[in-house]
């Protein structure tokens, strides 16, 4: 068998596999030997870059270029369901729909409500091509790229499926995927994610494919659409869809009485918290589909289907105090600390007021009785007062935002367009100073992993450091020292991470290091330039040009970088970004074997060039991939214009 034939045979084979793991749960080879077949698939496909293929099982790992979300409209709309807290309606819809069908007998298929963002996924002759999130309902966001990557989303189906369909659902993120990043978020002290919806929806809309890759995300498939597909019933076409290779819930039930239906809610209002995934609700699907057709929609909404949305676990505690925390980045939070009570199976006895205005909002007062509630959210939160339970008679003084740091007094601040109020004293304020040692040395930043909270802590309460720089002035045990010597090869864009200016993340970090290349440019940069760099504005702008003028903020860079640390790019970072192509307007046209379109586009502008979606005189060249439109290739042969194959272009840029 010679290589091209391997790579299909083994990418038939992972296809299988993620199947049988992911959607039927039942895998029959191990991890170990999962990955040993995708890294003989990566290195085959590495050597035969004709083979490229987007829905091959490698390419679930993403590219880190960055995207753009291309607006595009719905086949179809996406409707929503009507909604209900209520029992009474739902037995209301059950009779509405007899009513409808004229005493016909009918079935209900009952299904979770999945608590994520509803998705449509479009294929064509078995493969995923388009995948929009649900947008207004008329238009969406084309989000294809990240889709990839999400494992329980197929990219080839099994067995004979459709010319063409469209199946919607929804993308989770699961529970443990959920806690892990917001352990990993709360370790480099970024803002957390309140709910897994949230999260899921940030994942998605991350312009990094990489970054949804690595984090989880999950998807259950839920309706199809579609001229061919067989079958009448809704229940019927779902199984069908699982063994095409969706992820179908085993949950769904066919009910034949509302007993039925009851049965099934009142299961499911408990058992819903052992699932890995949030659910928020059951929705009830007339299970017929010439019944659906009978009944038809509102203007809103489909008249066959209800969604019945469970109530968020309540519980009422007194409150005893509000306590103010100081985190990394001084940003004060208050935190309500109430009496302990059970709430969705844990004892509760803190809950975030989120910041001043949230607060104040509650006007609280000490004994104040609270309803605190655990919707979708991990973090309890204070829905309102109990006025019932309440004395609101005899309460004392409410409670007030503080103006002085509790940790070290100096007077608190607010900017006009910020909900935060924080402490300004960012070089002297304990938890300031050894937050941004911790962010320094954890795994996203300089990853000296030797070096935790408790370490710092006390090498702080010693005496011994003041700053991260003094990391790399003190002694320390031979394995320490050893991680700590390995830092100093910690690229530049995780060194300027690293060192923590204010509302610089991850990505604004990559940003800024590809661009000025080297500290002492970005040191010298002026707020115009630093305005004009990818995905900064005029808050991280103005952050970055005020750390830099600091004179503390320059004695911590000079002595980090005389202790080795590395503040310029480095050599094969620097050769991804040339001038070769600079003052050149390319044309880009055709499909290409090597790289997307849209990684085209980038690769010009990193080096130099500009893309232009048209031909003129202006042009430069046209980058020429397979099938080249024609009217493009008529007006660049009429005015001479150079046709670069994409080997040819690649060759440029070595
Ligand atoms: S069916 C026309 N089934 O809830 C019917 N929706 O307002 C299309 N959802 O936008 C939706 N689980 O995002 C359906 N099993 C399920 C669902 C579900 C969650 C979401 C979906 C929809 C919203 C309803």
């Amino acid at each position: 068998m010679d290589d091209k034939q391997l790579i299909i045979q083994l990418r038939e084979q992972l296809h299988t596999h993620n199947y049988n793991y992911y959607v039927l749960n039942s895998p029959t080879i191990s991890d170990h030997e999962f990955d040993d077949l995708m890294h003989r698939l990566e290195d085959l496909e590495q050597k035969h870059p004709d083979m490229y293929d987007a829905n091959s099982p490698t390419q679930r790992v993403g590219s880190d270029i960055s995207q753009e979300f291309p607006t595009v409209r719905h086949t179809r709309p996406m409707l929503s369901l009507a909604n209900t807290y209520s029992l009474d309606e739902v037995r209301d819809f059950y009779q509405r729909t007899s009513n409808s069908l004229n005493g016909q007998p009918f079935r209900i298929c009952a299904e979770l409500k999945y608590d994520g963002l509803s998705i449509s996924l479009h294929y064509q002759k078995g493969r995923l091509i388009r995948a929009v999130t649900r947008g207004d309902g008329l238009q969406g966001d084309d989000v294809t790229g990240n889709v990839r990557t999400i494992r329980t989303i197929p990219l080839v189906l099994n067995g004979s499926v459709p010319d063409e369909f469209e199946i919607r659902g929804e993308i989770l993120m699961p529970w443990n995927s959920f806690e892990r990043l917001n352990r990993e978020r709360a370790e480099a002290e970024e803002e957390l994610f309140a709910n897994p919806r949230n999260a899921a929806s940030g994942t998605l809309k991350s312009k990094d494919a990489r970054i949804v890759s690595h984090r989880g995300l999950d998807a259950y498939l839920y309706y199809l659409l579609g001229d061919d597909i067989p079958g009448d019933g809704h229940y019927q076409r779902m199984q069908t869809a699982r063994r095409w290779g969706f992820n179908v819930s085993n949950d769904i039930k066919l009910c034949d009485t509302l007993q039925d239906v009851w049965d099934y809610i009142t299961y499911w209002d408990t058992h819903r918290k052992e699932l890995p995934v949030a659910t928020d609700g059951i929705v009830l699907k007339v299970d017929s589909l010439a019944q659906q057709r009978a009944l038809g929609m509102t203007a809103k909404n489909p008249r066959w289907a209800i969604a019945y949305k469970f109530q968020a676990e309540q519980a009422v505690t007194t409150l005893r105090e509000v306590t103010f925390q100081v985190g990394r980045t001084g940003v004060v939070t208050p935190v309500a600390n109430m009496d302990p009570v059970l709430l969705s199976g844990t004892m509760v006895h803190r809950a975030t007021l989120h910041n001043q205005d949230v607060m104040q909002g509650f006007d609280l007062h000490v004994g104040d009785k609270v309803r605190i509630e655990k919707g979708g959210e991990i973090i309890p939160k204070i829905v309102d007062i109990d006025h019932e339970t309440t004395d609101t008679q005899h309460r004392g003084d409410g409670i007030r935002f503080i103006t002085h740091c509790p940790v070290c007094g100096t007077p608190l601040q607010r900017n006009p367009e910020e909900a935060s109020t924080f402490c300004p004293n960012d070089q002297e304020c304990t938890p300031q100073i050894l937050g941004k040692i911790e962010h320094f040395v954890s795994r996203k930043a300089m990853n000296i992993n030797l070096i935790g909270t408790e370490l710092i802590n006390s090498y702080f309460n010693d005496g011994i450091i003041h700053d991260a720089a003094d990391l790399y002035y003190m002694h320390h045990d031979a394995k320490v020292q050893q991680s700590v010597e390995a830092s100093k090869q910690v690229p530049f864009e995780r060194v300027l991470f690293a060192i923590g200016i204010r509302f610089v993340g991850e990505i604004a970090a990559k940003s800024l290091a590809r661009k000025y290349q080297n500290i002492d440019n970005l040191s010298q940069a002026s707020m115009e330039s630093l305005l004009e760099t990818d995905g900064i504005g005029q808050v991280i702008a103005t952050s970055v040009y005020t750390y830099l003028r600091n004179e503390r903020n320059i004695t911590l860079i000079n002595r980090l970088r005389q202790a080795g640390l590395q503040f310029q790019l480095n050599e094969t970072q620097l050769v991804s970004h040339s001038t070769v192509l600079d003052g050149q307007t390319i044309v880009i046209s055709g499909v290409f074997a090597h790289h997307s379109r849209d990684e085209y586009k980038h690769i010009i502008e990193q080096n130099g060039g500009k893309n232009s979606s048209s031909v003129s005189a202006m042009t430069s060249f046209i980058l020429a991939g397979d099938n080249m439109g024609p009217a493009k290739l008529e007006k660049a042969t009429r005015l001479g214009i150079r046709i670069v194959s994409e080997q040819e272009f690649l060759d440029m840029l070595r």
